[in-house]
């Protein structure tokens, strides 16, 4: 591919992720969103300079885009990035890969067949706090990293009603907003979590899922984890992780910064935010780079920071976690 060529990309879904990733696309040197998909013609309105379709199927016929952004619901994640590849597009793929293994498994098999890319979307690998943190790890900072805990709350309220139906979100919070925990940790630990066991609660009854949530974990270069998740209409929207090792401990308040403690001292702090960003603000801090990053791969033809495989492992563990809470038992996980 050349390095000049003006890539043209696609949305399909433009929720409030989707409107977000046209934002982070236009931004990007090089790329031009042509088009815009979703199902619903009132949201199409709002795109009047950019060729608009209801169908996707449609619009990656016409259009041909070389990248698509997939933010569509999590059950339409297969067939619409299998329908993508197989219009000779590359793919930059919302969280969770899918509701079930088996469409999971469909995407990384579809995706390696190439010729195009598949990127999953896990913002934090691009959020600062978790860049600085992800290097402190990498340059041993903390020693042996040995116990980690990561915490998410979020309000529940305005979610669009499909995040509270178990066939199309595949679960609630564990593998809506779990899924970031999971990923995250496994990527600042460096390895793959090898025994699951965890509790769920289901707290609101206008939601057929799980709403709150807690998960223990075992990886595979000895560490113990744990994870905590909670919707409830009053929460703010926070997430902060702990990891403690040999020699010192890190923690990450998401989307405000990060620090760093060796004998009881905090020896690095950051901050990176301005106090008062909403909500979609903060999410493009994560979602510019990280866009940046899928443009640059498809430029180079490389591999994704984060791939379909990658992004299969994790969804591994969070249907672990369901399997563990209903069963009441630890479920054990081959390690990768
Ligand atoms: N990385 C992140 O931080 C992050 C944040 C939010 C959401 N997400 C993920 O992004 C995806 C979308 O989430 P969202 O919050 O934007 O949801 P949303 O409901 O706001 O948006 C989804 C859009 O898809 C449209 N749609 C539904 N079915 C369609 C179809 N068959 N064809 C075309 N359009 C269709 C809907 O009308 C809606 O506008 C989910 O998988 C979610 O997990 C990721």
């Amino acid at each position: 591919m050349s390095r000049k060529a003006t890539l043209r990309a696609a949305v399909l879904g433009m929720g409030f992720i989707g409107e977000l990733h046209r934002h982070a696309l236009a931004d990007c040197p090089g790329v031009q969103v042509v088009a815009v998909n979703d199902c619903r013609p009132e949201v199409l309105a709002h795109y009047s300079g950019l060729a608009t379709y209801t169908s996707y199927q449609e619009l990656l016929k016409r259009e041909k885009p070389v990248l698509v952004s997939v933010c569509l619901p999590t059950y339409l994640h297969a067939e619409a990035t299998i329908a993508a590849l197989d219009a000779g597009a590359n793919v930059l793929l919302e969280k969770p890969i899918a509701t079930t293994l088996k469409d999971a498994d469909a995407i990384v098999q579809r995706s390696a067949r190439g010729p195009g890319l598949v990127m999953v979307g896990m913002t934090h690998h691009f959020y600062p706090e978790t860049v600085q943190a992800h290097q402190w790890m990498s340059e041993g900072r903390i020693g042996r990293p040995l116990l980690c805990r990561d915490y998410a709350a979020f309000s529940n309220t305005g979610l669009p009603g499909w995040y509270g139906q178990p066939e199309l979100a595949g679960g609630g919070i564990v593998i809506t907003n779990g899924v970031h925990l999971v990923d995250r940790l496994c990527w600042l630990l460096n390895s793959s979590v090898v025994e699951v066991s965890g509790c769920v609660l289901r707290v609101d009854p206008a939601f057929q899922v799980e709403d709150n949530a807690i998960g223990q974990f075992r990886f595979a270069n000895g560490a113990l984890g744990q994870a905590l998740l909670s919707w409830l209409p009053q929460n703010p929207n926070t997430a902060t992780l702990e990891i403690y090792g040999t020699q010192g401990r890190l923690v990450v308040h998401s989307w405000q910064g990060a620090s760093l403690e060796q004998a009881g001292k905090t020896i690095e702090q950051a901050r990176y935010y301005q106090p008062g960003l909403s909500l979609a603000e903060v999410t493009l801090v994560g979602l510019r780079p990280e866009v940046q990053a899928f443009v640059d791969c498809v430029r180079r033809h490389s591999t994704p920071p984060i791939t379909a495989q990658t992004a299969r492992d994790t969804l591994a563990v969070l249907l672990a976690w369901y399997q563990a809470a209903k069963e009441q038992t630890t479920v054990q996980l081959r390690s990768r």
